[in-house]
């Protein structure tokens, strides 16, 4: 490495180290860069993927009350999706070849979304839950290094916090409604625990970016502390809703200060990742067919982008 790049490196990490933000246009090393198109593009095509799920279940909705909270939600997810598209676009690379990495396979989403939503009870359990995971994670990122990631995520939680809500107070409603509402309830639960416990990623001894991530602030709690945190703050709601956590082992640890709890079935976790969970194909192929469908909008929008600069060329000259 030349004493120059090294001299760049190192005023770089020093800035990150006296806490301040990093801008788009200011000098960053490459890794840094390739490490940020990956996570937010990761995290932009996580919150398009996961509409589908939830998409599903608009026309369903129990009351129009819920159809407008649901559809609200989902519009939300739609918005979180576009500023991160905006967000990484400012490192240098396009919405196009990030959307052309997602349908090639080779750009992941949050592996969550390869699950399915059975009864009206999973979007209940989606927001409390997958929404709860989103937002311990999100909260940490409102402090990361990159700016426009951080400011992206003040906003992006603030509705976060709106989706939690209304997915708990589905829970309790049907955990207060008949006995067959309240199995329902425990139904969704008992699927949606373990896939949510592995939202937060590998355990840290696996997890190969972790170490240069807190170095860099892109991350400032590991893997376990956010998973054993989602642990800790989950167990109470759900003895409020009388749900019961579907693992054996979980159990109050008075000397730790926190929960214990089972093993997470890690096979599961790089199954589903490498795409073979149970929808994976269906959410891929959706994503492809509203790309494809949507090639019109995407030229016209264009071609009156270009029009336009014609006008206004054309009375600047006169
Ligand atoms: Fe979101
Ligand atoms: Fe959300």
């Amino acid at each position: 490495m030349s004493n120059s790049l090294e001299n760049l490196e190192q005023s770089f990490q020093d800035r990150i180290d006296r806490g301040e933000k990093i801008e788009p246009k200011d000098w960053m090393p490459d890794r840094y860069r390739k490490t940020h198109i990956r996570q937010i593009s990761q995290h932009a095509h996580s919150e398009i993927v996961g509409m589908l799920p939830e998409g599903n279940w608009i026309t369903r909705a129990p009351s129009l009350r819920r159809k407008v909270a649901l559809l609200a939600k989902v519009q939300d997810e739609a918005g979180h999706g576009l500023y991160l598209y905006s967000a990484t676009e400012t490192l240098g690379i396009t919405r196009d070849e990030l959307t052309e990495q997602l349908l090639a396979g080779k750009a992941k989403y949050s592996s969550i979304f390869n699950y399915p939503t059975l009864s009206w009870a999973d979007i209940g359990a989606i927001g409390w839950l997958v929404d709860g995971a989103a937002i311990i994670n999100q909260v940490m990122l409102t402090r990361t290094s990159f700016g426009p990631y951080a400011r992206a995520m003040v906003r992006i939680c603030k509705e976060e916090s709106f989706h939690q809500r209304q997915g708990f107070e589905i829970m309790l409603t049907l955990c207060r409604g008949t006995e067959a509402q309240k199995q329902m309830a425990q139904y969704a639960l008992d699927r949606w625990w373990w896939p949510c416990l592995m939202m937060f990623g590998p355990p840290d001894a696996e997890s190969t970016h972790t170490e240069q991530s807190m170095k860099w602030k892109i991350k400032l709690k590991t893997n376990d502390e956010l998973r054993q945190q989602m642990v800790d703050q989950t167990v109470p709601q759900a003895e409020l809703l009388g749900l019961t956590i579907p693992d054996p082992h979980l159990k109050w640890n008075e000397s730790r200060g926190h929960y214990d709890f089972g093993e997470i079935d890690w096979d599961e976790f790089w199954r589903v990742v490498k795409g073979n969970g149970p929808c994976n194909k269906e959410r891929l192929e959706a994503r492809r067919k509203a790309w494809e469908e949507g090639a019109w909008v995407r030229e016209a929008a264009l071609a009156y982008a270009e029009k336009e600069a014609e006008r206004t060329a054309v009375s600047a000259a006169v």
